[in-house]
């Protein structure tokens, strides 16, 4: 299946081989520890190995982003070559530790420190490439960096774009891991799908080129189910000229009765339930307990955005703001600087769904959304939901044309409470019942997004990610990395019958 990958060959290993060096380490486990194969990985520089038995181990190099998961990792590398990262993936499978890597750190339930303790992390913060081959329009980028700072790159290597999502501090990596969609995915897709080349290293430390035409199995599983296949060290995209003009809009409902909101939400459902739609809006909005805002862009003109007339189908607002013209820069920028305080490390908690043209909430399912949020009483101030409008150019791809499944999906739903210490069980179970109300208690019609993972899931969690394409993530799970050494406890298994 997987052919033409490189061994790196590294000086460790360089006299005996590979199966050599696993046999000579198994049998000298007293001299050769885990501690000094790390350490050998990165050049002996004890910077860039940190483990946890370091004094400031916990608020340097472990960073939790959900502070309600507080794995305590083995130990967090910062290599700066493939070589290097090679050379730790190496370590791992020899002494049969899990690994991940961590680029913007963002994941929701904190895969990137393992989602368990005991993990070895790969931090990639010195993969920070952005290179535009500026007669092809290929960007070479390194998964170590923000969005925002991938976002700023494009447009000053020749005013260039791809698609992603709207988070200044999500890192290229994770991201592309799950997806990448965001305001302008119906028009354009998603980040996966301009994606044409990466750069993997597998559980046996062999650095991979995988693309369409070469390692094509391992390039689909890359493109939704990544972090259980490999460690990317590198991403080719196809750009496009960052787009024309960008209208900028949004619509503000603002009361602390929630059936009031719960009317706008329902409007809005119409206009995501709406085949007609311009792929040339994309929508997100947030409902809370005392407004809902919908935020948007359009790519085009004024007057063609006003022909749409979205406003009209929408109950009268408390206020509305509608900016024309913008330039992407100062779109991007201004929807970077408004990003709120989910971007923050904190205590919080996730749940998710997908949502289809057959599956889309009904207003009954909405009137029980509400009446499920008005009597979740005090303790749950902290809950927001984001309604964002995707398919579009998103539903051209076949669902099984990448690892990512949800291609019949015109929306997704993040739930998210937030609170100010560790999150109580009643402001979790007021979010999931809330997403069981909007599911009219039919979760099993439900797939959820794995960029937005969620602990509520179980058992399950593999199949709400993957759906119909988990069987052969499984099988190829089975054959590059039977150990299941990029693990997390909702990644994907090997199959047991290959
Ligand atoms: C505030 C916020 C807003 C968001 N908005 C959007 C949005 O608009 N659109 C959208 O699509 N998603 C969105 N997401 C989800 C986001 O895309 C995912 O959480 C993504 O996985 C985060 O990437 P990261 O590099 O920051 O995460 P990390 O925590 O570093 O990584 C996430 C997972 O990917 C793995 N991984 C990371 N880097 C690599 C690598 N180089 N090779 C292999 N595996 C790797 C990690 O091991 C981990 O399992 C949002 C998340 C947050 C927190
Ligand atoms: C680091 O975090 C782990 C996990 O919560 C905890 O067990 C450990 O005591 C912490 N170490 C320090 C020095 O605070
Ligand atoms: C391509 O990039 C090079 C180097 O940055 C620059 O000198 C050249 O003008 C660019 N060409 C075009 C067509 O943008
Ligand atoms: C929404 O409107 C309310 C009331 O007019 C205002 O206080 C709030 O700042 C507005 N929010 C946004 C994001 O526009
Ligand atoms: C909330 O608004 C609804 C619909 O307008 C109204 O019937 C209800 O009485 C209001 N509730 C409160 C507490 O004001
Ligand atoms: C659902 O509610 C919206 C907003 O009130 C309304 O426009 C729509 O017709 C309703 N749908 C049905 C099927 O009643
Ligand atoms: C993907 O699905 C299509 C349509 O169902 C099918 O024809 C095709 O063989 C599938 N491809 C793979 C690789 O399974
Ligand atoms: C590493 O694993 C890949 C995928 O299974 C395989 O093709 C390759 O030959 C392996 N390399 C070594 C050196 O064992």
């Amino acid at each position: 299946m997987v052919h033409l990958c490189q061994l790196l060959v590294l000086p460790l290993w360089a006299s005996t081989g590979w199966a050599a060096a696993i046999d000579r380490r198994r049998d000298t486990r007293s001299t050769a520890s885990l501690d000094t194969c790390l350490a050998d990985a990165v050049g002996g520089e004890d910077a860039r190995v940190q483990f946890r038995d370091e004094a400031d181990f916990n608020t340097t190099d472990v960073k939790p982003f959900n502070l309600n998961l507080q794995y305590q990792p083995v130990a967090v590398l910062y290599p700066q070559t493939t070589a290097e990262t090679s050379a730790i993936v190496k370590c791992a499978s020899l002494y049969d530790h899990k690994i991940q890597a961590r680029s913007g750190g963002r994941d929701f339930i904190n895969k990137c420190i393992g989602g368990d303790d005991n993990a070895i992390v790969v931090d990639m913060k010195y993969f920070n490439k952005v290179e535009v081959d500026n007669t092809t329009g290929i960007a070479t980028v390194g998964p170590g960096q923000t969005l925002k700072a991938l976002v700023n790159g494009l447009i000053d290597n020749g005013g260039r774009y791809i698609p992603h999502g709207s988070s200044p501090t999500v890192g290229v990596g994770g991201h592309l891991m799950v997806g990448g969609m965001g305001l302008t995915s119906r028009q354009n897709g998603m980040s996966i799908d301009v994606l044409q080349e990466v750069e993997v290293i597998l559980a046996n430390g062999t650095v991979c080129r995988a693309s369409e035409y070469e390692n094509s199995d391992l390039f689909w599983a890359m493109r939704g189910a990544g972090a259980s296949f490999g460690l990317a060290t590198e991403f080719k995209f196809q750009t496009k000229p960052e787009p024309e003009e960008i209208v900028s809009f949004s619509y503000n409902f603002t009361s602390s009765n929630l059936t009031v909101l719960g009317e706008a939400l329902k409007a809005y459902h119409e206009i995501m339930r709406d085949p007609q739609l311009s792929r040339k809006v994309g929508i997100t909005s947030r409902f809370t307990a005392a407004s809902y805002i919908l935020t948007g862009a359009f790519s085009g003109s004024e007057a063609d955005f006003d022909a749409l007339k979205l406003a009209d189908r929408l109950p009268t607002m408390s206020t509305s703001t509608v900016l024309p013209g913008l330039s992407w820069s100062q779109f991007m920028n201004s929807l970077f600087n408004d990003a709120g305080k989910s971007n923050d490390a904190g205590y919080f908690y996730t749940n998710d769904m997908a949502v289809t043209p057959e599956t889309i909430p009904s207003n009954s399912s909405i009137d029980s959304f509400i009446s499920t949020l008005t009597s979740g009483g005090e303790d749950a101030q902290g809950w927001s939901f984001l309604f964002d409008l995707f398919g579009g150019a998103m539903n051209d791809t076949p669902e099984n044309g990448t690892a990512f499944p949800h291609r019949n999906s015109i929306y997704f739903l993040t739930a998210y409470t937030r609170t100010a210490e560790k999150t109580p069980a009643t402001a979790i179970k007021l979010v999931d019942d809330a997403v069981l109300s909007l599911q009219n208690n039919k979760p099993e019609n439900y797939l959820g997004y794995a960029g937005v993972p969620s602990l509520s899931y179980g058992d399950e969690a593999q199949q709400k990610y993957w759906g119909s394409n988990l069987a052969r993530l499984e099988t190829i799970k089975a054959a590059l990395d039977p150990n299941d050494i990029f693990s997390t406890p909702q990644g994907v298994k090997p199959s047991s019958s290959s």
